[in-house]
């Protein structure tokens, strides 16, 4: 049996007009079949000179997404993007396209080498192919500049944001903007041009203007924000090259585009989009999620009122409850802050403001939850007080209302003990600031009903939050990682690195601040807290991590929010903490420790390197349904490097059996904390990869 060959690409030719359709859902990629479709069809009008123009649109819910992300990797299949792009704009036959919903990518590069394009109300067009590691590789670097000029060019391919069509008709990106069917709308143009009312024209015999001073800016720009990437680079390199022959520039930009094609930074953006969809797939996503019209936040602090924040911009209507009046007031007047923030940053219009916070009500009674779908509790982490208020819950909330804890380590079972309906209740651990970041770990306890999960998830999506499975255990996936990890920088401390060098070392590897850097800001005080409560548990042969942090928080010293944690913050400025060198020395010489110089490379393969142990585990122990989950936990609530794709895609990287080796090495030094875990040492004997696991899942 032969497989029979994918149809995506049909052509309909009504009176002189060709209509092309691309149908290739769900997001009209350019698959090997679409790119034959479109190069077959233009051919063949051409040939039989069948009409008198081509029109192309696509059917489906947008325009070409882009090239078909799943074949890079993969063995290369003719026709090249840009070589089919250079045959529709030789075509003898004028050819329209009509664009509607998101033409990213390649697929605005289609509709930038037809000879006159027409946009869809609602339209969007981008060029986001930095986010993915690579650069426009289908002429967008060098027909953009001849449309727009080299600002617009660089502002979108480095941006890789979503331009409105009104702004793309504007910059002359299209040639009119219209409402109605695209069918309808590609039958028309068609009409039009025949009849001379729209204009065609070769993109490729426009000149660019020179821009030296943008180009310089865009490479000061990239120099400062985004020196870990390579594609940047190369993408100003290629628009740089659009002011001379079109045929040199691209040249440059396909060779530019090959070279990031083939880097590691590619393949860690592209596990980071595809991962950040399949964390979507678990086992509950069949059940049929509960309808949420209103929501119960319990606590107003920072958390609390995140959490509320980002319900009540999403639409839905929100009650706050807190105990005292003016913890209330405190909690209405974050939110309110936060609104006005985002209104300051241009994100939302004030009479939006005024209408988001009328859905806020607050009270000091929990009774007043008696109506809502789904209650949030974020009070402070005393499993005692999270049972009292589970149980009253129980006996004021409706019958299939959602009781959910924000807790970010306590065990979900056994708060859901303090309910007669321990199916409704389920962790939904939001991180902080909660209307900002991406994360939400869905905590999923033994009893929790399959639908309540499906709610979780939906909630997520709702919330424009990225939803990841976890299992019940002390910190989840993310928090019970950090909490191994974190051990590594206080251990390099004690024996010989700065907290500088540590910061500087995982920065220059790509996270966005290093460990001492993130303690600063986020209150040393909280990591003192938990040591604290884990004190008792500790196994005795455990080093003990807490000695510096400890003493500067017994000074009071728990970083930005004092004034000085490891660095001093003077308004803007920042400098390293004189009084902590002391604090190191003085524990070195207490712990007889000799210090010793580290490179940072060896910070960063140690830091990493328990990172990943740790994640291993959350793997082994079922907390996480696959690595992925890991990797996209990390991605979108711990500042991981994106371009490294997670800590599990990274450990790929250095594979498991050069792990296994660095942790036995390790252990000659502390062999408590460095363990080989037993699937890990399982993988790098049978050579199984964590993107094996992946898929097996
Ligand atoms: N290739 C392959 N699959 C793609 C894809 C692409 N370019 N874009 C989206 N998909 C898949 C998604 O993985 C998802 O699959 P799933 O249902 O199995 O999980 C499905 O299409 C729907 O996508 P979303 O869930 O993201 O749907 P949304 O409606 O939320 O978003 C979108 C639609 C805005 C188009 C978004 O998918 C997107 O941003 N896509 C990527 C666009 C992109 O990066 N284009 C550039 C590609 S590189 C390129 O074109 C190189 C060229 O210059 C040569």
């Amino acid at each position: 049996m032969t497989d029979q060959p994918i149809i995506s690409v049909t052509t309909e030719i009504v009176g002189d007009v060709a209509l092309v359709c691309i149908d290739n859902p769900p997001v009209n990629a350019l698959s090997v079949h679409v790119r034959t479709g479109i190069q077959s069809a233009v051919a063949t009008i051409n040939a039989e000179k069948s009409a008198k123009v081509i029109a192309i649109y696509a059917a489906g819910r947008t325009f070409i997404a882009g090239a078909d992300i799943t074949e890079f990797g993969k063995p290369p299949m003719p026709p090249a993007l840009p070589d089919l792009l250079n045959e529709v704009e030789a075509s003898e036959i004028p050819v329209v396209c009509v664009v509607h919903g998101t033409a990213l990518g390649g697929g605005l590069e289609v509709a930038l080498a037809a000879h006159a394009r027409v946009g869809v109300k609602g339209l969007k067009i981008g060029l986001p192919e930095v986010l993915i590691g690579l650069l426009p590789g289908a002429g967008g670097t060098q027909r953009v500049p001849r449309l727009a000029g080299i600002p617009v060019a660089l502002d979108m391919a480095l941006s890789g944001r979503q331009m409105p069509g009104a702004e793309a008709l504007e910059l002359g990106l299209i040639d009119r903007l219209e409402d109605g069917a695209p069918r309808d709308i590609a039958l028309q143009a068609g009409q039009d041009v025949i009849a001379g009312t729209l204009e065609t024209r070769r993109t490729c015999d426009l000149q660019t203007t020179p821009d030296d001073a943008a180009l310089d800016a865009a490479r000061a720009m990239v120099e400062k924000k985004h020196r870990n990437l390579v594609s940047p680079q190369r993408c100003i390199e290629a628009i740089a090259a659009s002011t001379g022959p079109i045929a040199d520039g691209l040249k440059i930009e396909r060779q530019a585009f090959i070279d990031c094609l083939a880097t590691p930074q590619r393949a860690g953006l592209i596990h980071a989009f595809f991962g950040e969809r399949a964390v979507a797939n678990v086992p509950e996503k069949k059940a049929q999620p509960r309808d949420i019209n209103a929501i119960g936040v319990i606590g107003g602090g920072t958390m609390g009122s995140g959490i509320a924040t980002s319900a009540l911009l999403a639409g839905i209507p929100v009650t706050l409850i807190e105990v005292k009046q003016e913890a209330l007031d405190k909690g209405v007047a974050t939110i309110t802050g936060n609104l006005d923030g985002a209104v300051k940053r241009g994100k939302l219009s004030a009479e939006k403001r005024d209408a988001t916070l009328a859905m806020l009500s607050a009270s000091t009674e929990l009774q007043s939850l008696a109506e809502v779908d789904l209650v949030i509790e974020a009070v402070f982490e005393k499993m005692e007080v999270k049972k009292e208020i589970f149980g009253n819950l129980d006996t004021i909330c409706k019958p299939g209302a959602i009781l959910a804890s924000n807790t970010s380590y306590l065990d979900i079972n056994e708060i859901a003990t303090a309910t007669s309906r321990p199916e409704d209740v389920i962790g939904l651990h939001f991180f902080s600031p909660a209307h900002v970041m991406r994360l939400l770990e869905i905590v999923v306890a033994d009893k929790t009903a399959p639908e309540v999960t499906a709610t979780g998830f939906a909630l997520a999506k709702r919330l424009k939050k990225i939803g990841v499975r976890a299992g019940v255990c002390d910190g989840f996936i993310g928090n019970r990682i950090l909490g191994h990890y974190s051990k590594t920088a206080a251990y390099l401390v004690l024996d010989g690195a700065t907290p500088q060098q540590v910061d500087q070392a995982l920065e220059d590897f790509g996270f966005a601040m290093g460990p001492h850097k993130v303690g600063d800001l986020a209150g040393l005080d909280i990591g003192w807290m938990t040591r604290q409560r884990k004190a008792a548990d500790m196994p005795s042969n455990e080093r003990y991590a807490g000695n510096v942090a400890d003493r500067i928080c017994e000074n009071g010293w728990f970083g930005r929010k004092t004034g000085q944690g490891y660095y001093v913050y003077e308004g803007r400025d920042m400098r390293p903490n004189p009084e902590v060198e002391k604090i190191i020395a003085a524990e070195r010489e207490k712990a007889g420790i000799t210090p010793r110089d580290f490179t940072d490379q060896d910070i960063v393969d140690r830091y990493m390197t328990a990172m990943i142990v740790e994640a291993t585990r959350v793997v082994e122990d079922g907390i996480a349904l696959r690595p992925v989950d890991v990797d996209v936990v990390f991605l979108s609530g711990y500042g991981f490097p994106r371009f490294r794709g997670g800590p599990l895609h990274y450990a790929d990287t250095i594979g498991a059996a050069e792990l296994v080796k660095r942790i036995e090495d390790y252990a000659s030094e502390d062999a408590h904390y460095w363990q080989v875990p037993d699937l890990l040492r399982e993988m790098a004997a049978s050579g199984r990869s964590f993107a094996d696991i992946n898929k097996e899942a």
